[in-house]
């Protein structure tokens, strides 16, 4: 909508950008300005200034500077449009309407909107109704509670067909109108037009400013097709819309943080997990309406998507659509899950702490396709790393920002050249770093100490972990902080094969490791432990790692012979025996299955 430069012009004058940013910013004056700490990026002194004759904001740390509008639009994480209602409600203004045709069509999608709240309300009225008895038993065996289906405005749509159509005339709907909501479809045989959605758990599909806008229904079972949406309508169009983002905005914004996963339960089950900023597409991939809308909330969206081929294709495509999209600052981070795994049954299964494991396993976009182009061959001769070469540039091409497009292109030359210095000492392949998130073997009450060498091992010698990379990536340290650390370190050399002890450090200085660092790389510890520090000989470190983790194998063993013992003692079964002879036979080798 366009909207009169005279009222946009009425609307800055009568809003002071230091009032309406006083509300979140605290502001002190400062002869004709006001300062304040910017909301715009972290800083400890404030270097933001608004001057409101002049009209506009600006920031002499970060240089983020404009107009009142466009500090609602930032600080809100809002459209134009959006940012011009919001301040023209709150400054008493009504919007104006540029032509007769503009205000019959907004008090026709006014009308519109009024009846899918309506229906909206039906359908929570089915929820709860004494007919809604499966669908509620259906949401409590997903794991739902009552809090959470009111959050997300759940309900039923029974199976009675053309009861919502009948409760909405009975409303005063027109029948033009009732098609108009996409929630009718004609019969087969022209007749009576039926409900569009029956049996069927109804999930409202809200705009940004959390006004119903379309539903989307899931059968309680097995039937096809298991999720239906609204077809696209005046007020609704696909591609355009994020499930949940009115509920997510809020935390979204104050994490910095927005996540985006495939389905509605998806992002219902994560907000019962308490990660309240998921979104999701409607069953599409992201499109570039999309995927502004979430670098309004963050600049690095994190993108979910299950570890299968299907999980990779969708987020190659996701990649291939933010490539032309990119700008300083602004870009996509990658999580993959357990092939099969969705957010949803990871939660369920391994509670929050897996998926926050997840995040923190993030990968940037430029880590994805550098995987995604260099995974398909080995690239041990000239011409593979050339061809190689060749596609990535093809990539780089799509970048249209040329800062972000420069340093891409200097990231992956970089990336090539030490490739191929790799290659001349040592050919081989890593495995996909998905793996350090499948199911990893407990190793309790070991010395801490064991835990900072290995850690100190692999920091310091990163050649080590490819020939030990089973048995590191199994490991299930008892300390939570020097296993995540752990897995940062298994993902990264899983994500570059070239990988050196710099960068390594400087990694972990950058993700908020330095406290764990200091703690492993430290000549304390290698005052004990010298065939750890950077300049052991090689043999010696590995020698080092090898008898380590035949000692983590070794108390595993026994852990898991007194489970299998006490197991037998309990039920006397022959898997039972068999397996705690596979037990006792390993134990006899001696451990070895945790040699190179
Ligand atoms: P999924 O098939 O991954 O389902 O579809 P899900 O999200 O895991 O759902 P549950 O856990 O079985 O309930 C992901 C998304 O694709 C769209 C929906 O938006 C769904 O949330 N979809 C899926 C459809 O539109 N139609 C379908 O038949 C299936
Ligand atoms: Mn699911």
């Amino acid at each position: 909508m366009a909207f009169p430069p005279q009222f946009l012009d009425e609307l800055r004058n009568r809003l002071p950008i230091s009032e309406v940013a006083g509300r979140t910013v605290r502001l002190t004056r400062r002869g004709a300005e006001h300062a304040g700490l910017c909301p715009f990026h972290a800083e400890k002194s404030p270097s933001f200034t608004i001057n409101d004759d002049k009209g506009f904001y600006h920031c002499f740390g970060c240089g983020a500077h404009g107009d009142v509008l466009s500090f609602v639009m930032r600080n809100e994480g809002l459209a134009f449009p959006d940012a011009v209602e919001r301040l023209a409600a709150e400054a008493g203004l009504d919007i104006p309407q540029t032509t007769p045709e503009d205000s019959a069509r907004s008090a026709r999608q006014k009308d519109l909107l009024d009846l899918l709240e309506e229906a909206c309300l039906w359908y929570q009225d089915q929820l709860s109704g004494a007919g809604g008895r499966l669908a509620r038993d259906y949401l409590r065996q997903r794991g739902l509670d009552q809090q959470t289906i009111a959050r997300f405005r759940l309900g039923y749509a029974p199976d009675q067909r053309g009861a919502l159509r009948r409760a909405l005339s009975g409303l005063g709907a027109t029948p033009q109108q009732i098609a108009e909501l996409g929630i009718v479809k004609t019969g087969p045989d022209g007749g009576n037009p039926r409900d569009y959605f029956f049996s069927r758990v109804i999930f409202p599909i809200t705009d940004r400013r959390d006004r119903v806008i379309a539903f989307g229904g899931r059968t309680l079972g097995d039937g096809q097709p298991k999720y239906l949406n609204s077809p696209d309508t005046p007020l609704f169009h696909k591609g355009k819309v994020l499930y949940g983002l009115a509920q997510a905005r809020e935390s979204a914004r104050r994490a910095g943080e927005v996540i985006v996963t495939e389905g509605y339960m998806d992002v219902i089950a994560l907000a019962r997990a308490g990660f309240h900023n998921a979104v999701a597409p409607l069953g599409t991939a992201l499109t570039a309406d999309q995927l502004q809308a979430l670098w309004r909330l963050a600049p690095e969206p994190l993108l979910c998507f299950d570890g299968d081929a299907a999980g990779h294709r969708a987020a190659h495509r996701a990649a291939e659509r933010a490539l032309p999209l990119l700008q300083p600052g602004q870009s996509l981070r990658f999580i993959t899950l357990p092939a099969g795994e969705d957010p949803d049954s990871l939660v369920a299964a391994s509670g929050p702490q897996a998926f926050a494991a997840a995040i923190a396993a993030a990968q940037p976009l430029v880590d994805l396709i550098w995987r995604h182009e260099s995974a398909a061959k080995a690239l041990n001769t000239p011409e593979r790393r050339a061809d190689l070469e060749r596609r990535l540039d093809a990539r780089v091409a799509a970048i249209t920002d040329r800062s972000v497009q420069f340093q891409y292109q200097a990231e992956f030359r970089d990336r090539l050249r030490r490739q191929a210095a790799g290659f001349r000492f040592k050919p081989g392949h890593f495995k996909a770093p998905s793996r350090t998130l499948g199911p990893r073997i407990d190793v309790a009450n070991l010395p801490a100490q064991q835990d900072h060498w290995l850690m100190a091992l692999i920091i310091n010698h990163p050649g080590l972990i490819e020939p030990q990379w089973e048995s590191l990536s199994q490991l299930n340290l008892s300390s939570r902080r020097l296993d995540r650390l752990l897995r940062e370190i298994l993902n990264l050399a899983a994500a570059r094969p070239d990988l050196d002890s710099r960068d390594i450090h400087r990694h972990l200085m950058g993700h908020g490791f330095e406290a764990q660092l200091k703690k492993v790389a430290s000549p304390t510890l290698y005052r004990e432990a010298a065939f750890a520090a950077p300049d052991a000989p090689a043999a010696e470190a590995g020698d080092a790692l090898a008898a380590i983790l035949r000692a983590y194998g070794k108390r595993r063993l026994t852990a898991d012979r007194a489970a299998a013992e006490r197991e037998l003692a309990d039920n006397m079964t022959k898997e039972g025996y068999d397996r705690l002879l596979a037990i006792v036979d390993e134990q006899a080798d001696g451990g070895a299955d945790q040699g190179a």
